[in-house]
């Protein structure tokens, strides 16, 4: 069947990106994106196109072309429910902060919310896709609903992830190393796996377009997402063997991914992963390990996560002991809040964290971050209920200049790894810090050498100390 009306819910950094290249690359579909948060709608329709909710290079290009022409942003949920013959379900699925599976399992409320109100309004049969990140059998379930609270519409459940990184989001859509569909070994259901390879198929060659069973489908995005983390946790790990033994990690990365076995990619040492996605799923693949009685499995994966905490504590505690054990009252200058550059998005961001625990110790904090927004690094912090909202507005301030942030501190703590913090004017901020001038590049993204040169007391990640 070919499709020719699209809904998609969530207009989230997955759900926006995504449509938008499906509408560009297909001007004969119509794209409807809805969400239930109608500011970001707002934001999408801005006329300013810097003020889309997500930061994503390329994306306005792509809104520029495609906006008003056959893809839309709407607060019309229903209408575009009920119109579109597939729909997309691109909502978030956060860790549960409550219940059985209290910090583990995914909270799966928004999308069975999205399946009913599917079910509730549908006169017509519809293809249902999920791109949410879900665990293994949420089809069965969304299938389930779908069957028995609906108005003897059909309905076929297919699985497609979506594998884009955020910073590389346009690129990643453009030309995916794959693209995986999971549908059921049915006639219908073979009919829905082809109609969304159709799409696909505009622009991305049928080779990369993989389909497999729903199951497959879905259990391999949580897979490929544990073992990219498995991989930054295992880099991570050595770094601190590399600081006690003078070996460079940068070096070391080289050395191994020069090994066509192993690849280059995702050896980058650094503070510490963070993303929606990382450890949601991985704490997602150890509660699904445990509740099926897998414990060796669990505890395997749950490592992954344990090192990554440990880094950004590390990281943290460096930083203390380096600064004399004391920071109380003394002002650190943050580069980045992101939890990657080109982005807007810090959730997880491993600034979050860094900053929690110095402000525990009393350190006053002034960040710089070229995109995150000053309420989204207090909705960050205020999420983690160390302190009172109030006290989080006293120890850390977010400031629009990088010199000002820095002016006067002790210490410059690199946190994201944003080009531009490579050419800033590094004899001038020399002059404008305290002495001695202390920098940690949690990212290892600065030159040590000339930096040290000026004067810097430099500290890297898995760097000989010398
Ligand atoms: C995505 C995936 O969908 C998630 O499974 C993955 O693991 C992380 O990335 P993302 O697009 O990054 O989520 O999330 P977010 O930017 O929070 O967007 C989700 C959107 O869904 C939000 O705009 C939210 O308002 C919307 N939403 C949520 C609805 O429209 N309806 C709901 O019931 C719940
Ligand atoms: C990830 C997956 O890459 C993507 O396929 C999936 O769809 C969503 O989750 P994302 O979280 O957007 O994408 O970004 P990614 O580039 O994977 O980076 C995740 C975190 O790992 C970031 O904090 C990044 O800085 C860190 N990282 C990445 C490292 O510390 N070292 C590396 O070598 C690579």
């Amino acid at each position: 069947m070919k499709i020719s009306n699209i809904c998609c819910i969530g207009a989230g950094y997955v759900g926006g990106p995504t449509m938008s290249v499906i509408a560009q690359k297909n001007p004969d579909i119509r794209v409807t994106v809805v969400d239930n948060n109608f500011d970001r709608i707002d934001s999408w329709n801005s006329d300013n196109l810097s003020n889309l909710p997500v930061y994503e290079p390329g994306l306005d290009n792509v809104i520029r072309e495609a906006r008003g022409r056959n893809l839309f942003f709407s607060k019309d949920i229903d209408k575009a429910i009920i119109e579109a013959e597939m729909i997309f379900i691109s909502v978030n699925t956060p860790t549960k902060t409550y219940g059985e599976g209290k910090g583990m399992a995914a909270d799966l409320k928004y999308v069975e919310l999205c399946a009913r109100q599917i079910a509730k309004i549908s006169i017509s049969n519809k293809i249902v896709v999920e791109k949410s990140t879900l665990p293994v059998k949420t089809a069965q379930a969304i299938q389930s609903i779908l069957d028995t609270t609906g108005n003897n519409v059909k309905f076929e459940i297919l699985s497609n992830p979506e594998f884009l990184a955020e910073g590389t989001a346009m690129r990643d859509l453009e030309f995916p190393d794959r693209v995986l569909i999971g549908g059921q070994d049915t006639i219908d259901g073979k009919k829905a796996v082809n109609s969304l390879v159709e799409i696909y198929s505009s622009w991305v060659p049928k080779k990369n377009i993989l389909t497999t069973n729903v199951w497959s489908s879905e259990l391999s995005k949580l897979i490929a997402n544990a073992f990219l983390a498995q991989r930054i946790s295992s880099i991570n790990s050595l770094t601190e063997l590399c600081e006690k033994t003078s070996a460079d990690i940068e070096e070391v990365s080289l050395a191994i991914g020069m090994d066509s076995r192993i690849g280059s990619k995702f050896l980058r040492a650094s503070v510490g992963f963070g993303g929606s996605c990382f450890q949601k799923d991985i704490l997602n693949l150890v509660y699904i390990s445990k509740s099926l009685g897998l414990f060796e499995v669990a505890n395997y994966w749950e490592q992954v996560i344990i090192m990554n905490n440990h880094q950004r504590n590390r990281f943290t505690k460096n930083i203390l002991e380096t600064l004399y054990n004391t920071v109380a009252g003394k002002k650190i200058a943050f580069l980045g809040w992101a939890f990657k550059k080109d982005t807007n998005d810090s959730r997880e961001s491993a600034a979050i964290y860094v900053a929690d625990k110095l402000m525990e110790e009393e350190a006053y904090i002034e960040v710089f971050d070229p995109k995150v927004s000053p309420s989204k690094m207090y909705s960050d912090l205020n999420y983690l209920k160390s302190r009172d909202n109030a006290s989080n507005k006293i120890y850390l301030k977010p400031v629009q200049d990088p010199y000002k942030a820095i002016e006067n501190s002790h210490a410059v703590v690199v946190l994201t790894e944003w080009d531009e913090f490579k050419s800033y004017d590094w004899n001038k901020i020399y002059n404008l810090m305290k002495k001695p001038a202390f920098i940690f590049d949690g990212r290892n993204v600065l030159n040590k050498e000339e930096l040290q040169k000026i004067g810097f007391d430099y500290s890297g990640i898995g760097k000989p100390t010398d």
